[in-house]
C-alpha cells in the first residue's frame, strides 16, 4: 500500500484546520492505534493496512471539516484505490470510518472490525490527556464557544443533533462527554490509557475550578 498517497491526500484536506483535527491529529491516531495491536492482538500485514488507511483517512469524511460527506467519500475511495487497496479492502476502510466518531455512535453503537476499534480507541484517547485538553479548547475557539460560563448548566446529550447544535461552554465539554469516553473504550489496553488520561482531565477541572473560584 502507498502510504504516503494517502497521508499527502489528508494533509491537503486538513490543511488549513485550527480546530484539533489537523494533520497531526491522524499521526497520532495512527501511531496510537498501533502500540494498541501491539499490546493488544498482533495484526496481520494487510489488517495493518486498514488500520493505518482508516487514521490517515477518517476525518477528511466529517461534515464539521469538508463542504460535500458525500464527495469526500468518494475522493477517499479513489485515493484509497490510487493507494493499491482492493475493492473489498476499500469498502472495509469507508465503511469503518463512516462509523468510528462519537456523534454516530450517538445514534448506538456499530460493531466495529478489530482494526477499526484501535482506531476508534486512539480517536478518542486523542481527545483525553494533555492533547486532549489543548484540543477541546481549540476547538472551543474555532466554533466561538467560551471557555467557561457558570450560567450555562452542562446537559445529557442524546443524538448526534443535540452534540452538534447545543449551546456549550468548553469547561461543560468535559463533563457532557469526554470524562465518560473512559467507558465506551474498546479494547482494554485502550482501557488502561484513558484511565491515566482522565486523571490529568480531572486533575485539570479540579485546578481550574479552585482557580475560578479564587481560592489560590
Ligand atoms: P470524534 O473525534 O469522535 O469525531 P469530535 O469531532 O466531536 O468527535 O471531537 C473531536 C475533538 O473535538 C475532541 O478533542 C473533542 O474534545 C473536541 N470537541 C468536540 N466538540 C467540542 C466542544 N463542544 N467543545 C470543545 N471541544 C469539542
Ligand atoms: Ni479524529
Amino acid at each position: 500500500m502507498n502510504l504516503s498517497l494517502i497521508q499527502n491526500y489528508a494533509q491537503q484536506i486538513l490543511a488549513s484546520d485550527v480546530s484539533g483535527h489537523d494533520y497531526w491529529h491522524l499521526q497520532r491516531v495512527a501511531h496510537l492505534a498501533q502500540n494498541l495491536a501491539r499490546q493488544e492482538q498482533q495484526l496481520s500485514p494487510q489488517q495493518n493496512d486498514l488500520l493505518l488507511a482508516s487514521s490517515y483517512l477518517h476525518d477528511t469524511i466529517d461534515e464539521k471539516l469538508v463542504p460535500d460527506v458525500q464527495q469526500a467519500l468518494l475522493k477517499g475511495r479513489e485515493i484509497l484505490r490510487q493507494a493499491g487497496l482492493q475493492e473489498e479492502q476499500v469498502e472495509l476502510v469507508t465503511t469503518a470510518i463512516q462509523h468510528l466518531s462519537y456523534a454516530a455512535n450517538l445514534e448506538g453503537p456499530y460493531p466495529l472490525p478489530l482494526f477499526a476499534q484501535y482506531v476508534q480507541d486512539a480517536d478518542r484517547l486523542d481527545a483525553l490527556g494533555a492533547i486532549g485538553i489543548a484540543r477541546a479548547f481549540a476547538y472551543g475557539a474555532s466554533h466561538q464557544q467560551p471557555i467557561y460560563d457558570p450560567h450555562i448548566p452542562p446537559i445529557k446529550l442524546h443524538s448526534k443533533t443535540e452534540y452538534r447544535q447545543h449551546q456549550t461552554s468548553t469547561i461543560n465539554h468535559f463533563y457532557e462527554k469526554l470524562l465518560s469516553l473512559q467507558e465506551t473504550m474498546n479494547t482494554s489496553a485502550g482501557q488502561k490509557i484513558a484511565q491515566q488520561r482522565t486523571k490529568i482531565l480531572t486533575d485539570f477541572l479540579a485546578e481550574f475550578q479552585a482557580e475560578w473560584r479564587g481560592e489560590k
